[in-house]
C-alpha cells in the first residue's frame, strides 16, 4: 500500500490497485483516540464544528505496515488508523448490516417451504436463533411449531429479538371474537389480506401471532408476498405500479380513545427505486382525495394490485395450530384470514410486534460472536 499526503488529503494506493482520497477535515474529525472520542461509549466528544475546514497535518506517517499516523495543529494532536478501517470505510461503503444479508420473494408454491422450526429449537442457544433471524430477514415469514400455549409466551418469543413495540391495542393484544370490538380482527369476520396499524407513521416491521386456542370451524390464515406481488404489479401495469408508489392514500384508525391518521403510499420504495414498504387495508383506507380526473386511474391501480395480492397463485394458505406462532414481516408479507364461526368453538391468539431495527440489532450482534458466513448459511436447509 501507498500512502501520498496532497494538499487537502492523504491518497492511499490499495494492493488491489485502487486509490481513495481521505480529506484531512475527514480524518481530523474521526480520529479514534481516547481524547476525542469516550473510550467505553464510543461516542464522539470532539465537536466537529471546531475542526477548521481546511485543516493540514503537521506530520504524516505510514508507522507500521497497516497504521497511519498524523499529527495536527495547533498541538501536535495525534490520530491513528487502522489501514483496515480506513478500508472499511471508504467512500460508498454503506454502514454493514450483517453479513450478506438478503430478500428472497416468494409466491404461493413457498407453502411447503413456509421455514418452520421448533420452539426449543430457536430458544436452543444463539447460533439457532441467528440462523432463524436471517432467514426471517430474507423470506420475510416464519413459523415456529411447540410455543407453550401460555398467556404472553409470544411476548418472550418477541424479547429474543428485541423490544415489544407496543400500540393501542396494548403491549400484546388478544384476536379472539369480543363483545366490543375496536378492530375487525376481534370479530369473527373474515380478514381480506392487510398489513397491521397502516395509519401509524411508522408502520410495524415484524408482527407476531401465537395461536393458543383454536376449536372454532373456518379462521384459516393467508399470507401474500406484497414485495413479490407490487414487481408483478410493475412488470405488468407500470403506471399502475408508478401511481401507487407516488400517490399519499389516508389510512385512519378512529375509535373512542384513538384517532390515529397518516398519508403515505400504498407502494413504499427506497433512494434506489426498491419496493420497501407495503400499506394496504382495504377496511382503514379512507376515501380517495386526488383531483377527479385521477379517481379512476387511483381505483383501476388498487384494483390490479389488490387482484394480485388475492391471486391464489400468490397466495399461501394454512391453518395454524395451537402452539404455532407465525412471525412475518407486517410491511411486506400481508396477512389475512378467513370467517369463522364462534359458535363452533373457540378462537384465541396473542400478538405483538417489533421493529425492524431491533431485529437488525440482534442479527449484528449475534454475528460478533458467529463464524464467518459460508456462502449458502441461510438457506432453509440449515434450519
Ligand atoms: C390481526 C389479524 C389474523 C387472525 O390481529 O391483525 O389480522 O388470524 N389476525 O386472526
Ligand atoms: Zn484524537
Ligand atoms: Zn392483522
Amino acid at each position: 500500500m501507498q500512502v501520498r499526503a496532497e494538499a487537502r488529503s492523504v491518497s492511499l494506493h490499495w494492493e488491489d490497485g485502487q486509490r481513495n482520497r481521505f480529506h484531512y477535515v475527514w480524518l481530523r474529525d474521526n480520529c479514534r483516540c481516547d481524547q476525542c472520542r469516550h473510550w467505553q461509549v464510543g461516542d464522539r466528544l470532539l465537536d466537529s464544528t471546531q475542526v477548521p475546514l481546511d485543516i493540514r497535518p503537521q506530520r504524516v506517517e505510514l508507522k507500521a505496515p497497516s497504521l497511519l499516523e498524523i499529527a495536527w495543529p495547533p498541538d501536535g494532536h495525534v490520530s491513528q488508523f487502522d489501514v483496515g478501517w480506513l478500508l472499511a470505510h471508504r467512500p460508498g461503503q454503506a454502514v454493514t448490516v450483517g453479513q450478506g444479508l438478503r430478500r428472497t420473494t416468494w409466491d404461493g408454491a413457498f407453502a411447503d417451504r413456509i421455514p418452520e422450526l421448533t420452539h426449543e429449537r430457536v430458544t436452543s442457544n444463539d447460533s439457532e436463533l441467528l440462523g432463524w433471524l436471517r432467514v426471517l430477514h430474507e423470506y420475510g415469514v416464519s413459523l415456529i411449531r411447540h410455543v407453550p400455549c401460555r398467556l404472553g409466551e409470544v411476548g418472550r418469543v418477541a424479547e429474543t429479538i428485541g423490544c415489544i413495540r407496543s400500540s393501542h391495542y396494548g403491549t400484546i393484544f388478544d384476536v379472539e371474537s369480543k363483545p366490543k370490538p375496536n378492530a375487525l380482527a376481534y370479530t369473527a369476520h373474515g380478514l381480506l389480506p392487510h398489513t397491521d396499524l397502516p395509519y401509524r407513521e411508522l408502520q410495524p416491521r415484524l408482527q407476531l401471532l401465537h395461536c393458543l386456542l383454536f376449536e372454532a370451524q373456518g379462521g384459516d390464515s393467508q399470507l401474500v408476498d406484497g414485495f413479490h406481488a407490487a414487481e408483478r404489479l410493475r412488470e405488468a401495469h407500470s403506471a399502475s405500479f408508478d401511481l401507487l408508489a407516488s400517490t399519499a392514500v389516508t389510512f385512519r384508525q378512529l375509535e373512542e380513545g384513538a384517532d390515529l391518521s397518516i398519508e403515505a403510499p400504498m407502494i413504499g420504495l427506497d433512494d434506489d427505486g426498491r419496493v420497501d414498504e407495503i400499506r394496504f387495508s382495504n377496511a382503514k383506507l379512507q376515501p380517495f382525495d386526488v383531483p377527479e380526473d385521477q379517481v379512476i386511474s387511483l381505483y383501476q391501480a388498487y384494483f390490479q394490485f389488490a387482484e394480485l395480492l388475492r391471486d391464489p397463485a400468490h397466495i399461501i394458505r394454512l391453518r395454524l395450530e395451537p402452539g404455532d406462532l407465525l412471525v412475518f414481516d407486517n410491511s411486506r408479507v400481508l396477512h389475512g384470514r378467513t370467517a369463522y364461526d364462534p359458535q363452533s368453538g373457540a378462537r384465541h391468539l396473542q400478538g405483538c410486534y417489533v421493529d425492524s431495527d431491533d431485529l437488525l440489532s440482534r442479527i449484528r450482534v449475534l454475528e460478533r460472536a458467529a463464524p464467518p458466513l459460508s456462502p449458502d448459511s441461510s438457506k432453509l436447509s440449515t434450519l
